[in-house]
């Protein structure tokens, strides 16, 4: 059901585009955002949720910059708008299973799916590689080579058929002592940044923090408290569980024991240092990861609720939520759309037979007939689910 309501919001999202004026998407779903001290695996987790490699990650301060990553789904030139598979980009079997990310680092060159950056345009970016390389030089561009901060955003679409129309926002990690150029007050500067982006109230904030050090002192969470008290759209991440002291687990932190949030918390395993160097595909990360949870006496019995591909999935029943509620505000755009297409076309008599209003009317009417009694049908199912 769920790949299902995914695929129509997603038709829903091409129908309305010709009406929104440009990239303004009709149904405004929610932002993704991350937030969690420096090096505390804030890119390493994104990057696993979309699937692919092109993010800046290492130790230090290597995410100076905010980029507003925007995925937009674009149905490939052979699969006649009916999508093949899921292209959830939070189902990751799916999204991991494509041919190309099996040699990935290698061969990434592939025409269904690129990069273009707003300060790029026009200029397509077909391997992603050279995406992260582009991000570091932009990234140095404003804020100069010694470690510099800058609150201007890099602004990057990536075009797949294999995502849902999404964005997703990766922010440097807090930190307290300034190094290199950076100024004296770094950690006023990072926190204020930081508010700008989880304050809004579409955005679902990804509180990100080691396991192998303690949950009291985070002061991403403590952030994350400050803008969403009542955690109603905070999950909290617990990174680098791998790491952790041999006889410590996280389980109490998962049981809610040590700092409740109503969304829980979900244990991940992102690739370390060594594995970035050695290039190791993400492919063969979330299969160690899963293999982890399954084998580690502390998790074995809940691994099910662990992992990259629990927390996509987690994510994906919080855009449902979020869909759910929006409904009767998209149905209302498009019966009003509808009645100015009608008018309009009236207006031109005979001659609109033609026109691209009359092409998007009959669009809009078709995706009406078809999909809103669905719509509806799926929002009575999604209120008696629980997230
Ligand atoms: P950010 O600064 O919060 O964006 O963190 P990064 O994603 O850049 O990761 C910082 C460093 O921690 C990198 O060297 C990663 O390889 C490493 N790292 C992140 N997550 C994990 C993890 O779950 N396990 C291990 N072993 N290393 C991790
Ligand atoms: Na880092
Ligand atoms: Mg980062």
């Amino acid at each position: 059901m769920d790949e299902h309501l995914i695929n129509i919001i997603n038709k829903l999202q091409d129908t309305l585009a010709p009406l929104g004026g440009g990239s303004q998407s009709p149904i405004d779903l929610p932002q993704i955002t991350v937030v969690g001290s420096q090096s505390s695996g804030k890119s390493s987790v994104l990057e696993n949720i979309v699937g692919r490699d092109f993010l800046p990650r290492g130790t230090g301060i290597v995410t100076r910059r905010p980029l507003v990553l925007q995925l937009i789904n674009r149905r490939g030139a052979n699969t006649d708008g009916e999508a093949k598979r899921s292209n959830d980009l939070l189902d990751l079997d799916a999204a991991h299973s494509t041919k190309d990310l099996e040699n990935s680092s290698q061969k990434e060159d592939n025409s269904e799916e690129w990069g273009e950056f707003l300060h790029l345009p026009g200029k397509k970016f077909f391997n992603f590689n050279e995406i992260r390389q582009e991000i570091e030089a932009e990234t140095d561009r404003t804020t100069g080579k010694k470690l510099g901060i800058s609150p201007v955003p890099i602004n990057l679409r990536i075009y797949s058929p294999h995502v849902l129309t999404l964005t997703l926002v990766d922010l440097p990690g807090l930190t307290k002592v300034p190094v290199g150029d950076q100024p004296h007050d770094i950690e006023r500067q990072i926190k204020s940044m930081l508010l700008t982006y989880i304050s809004k109230p579409n955005a679902i904030i990804l509180s990100v923090n080691p396991a192998n050090s303690d949950l009291a002192n985070s002061d991403g969470l403590k952030l994350a408290k400050e803008v969403d008290p009542e955690g109603k759209r905070t999950i909290g991440v617990l990174t680098k569980v791998d790491l952790m002291d041999r006889g410590t687990d996280v389980v109490d932190i998962l049981a809610g024991r040590v700092i409740p949030l109503r969304y829980g918390y979900i244990p991940v395993i992102n690739r370390g240092q060594k594995d970035i160097e050695m290039n190791k595909t993400i492919r063969d990360a979330l299969k160690d990861e899963a293999q982890f949870f399954e084998n580690h006496d502390a998790y074995r019995s809940k691994s099910a609720y662990c992992g990259t591909p629990y927390l996509a999935k987690k994510l994906n029943s919080i855009l449902l939520h979020h869909i759910k509620q929006k409904l009767p505000e998209i149905k209302d755009k498009i019966e009003k759309a509808l009645k100015k297409f009608r008018n309009e076309l009236i207006e031109l008599g005979p001659e609109g037979m033609d026109s691209p209003n009359s092409i998007v009317l009959n669009m809009i009417t078709d995706f009406t007939k078809e999909y809103v009694g669905i719509l509806d049908g799926e929002a009575k199912d999604l209120s008696s689910q629980e997230l």
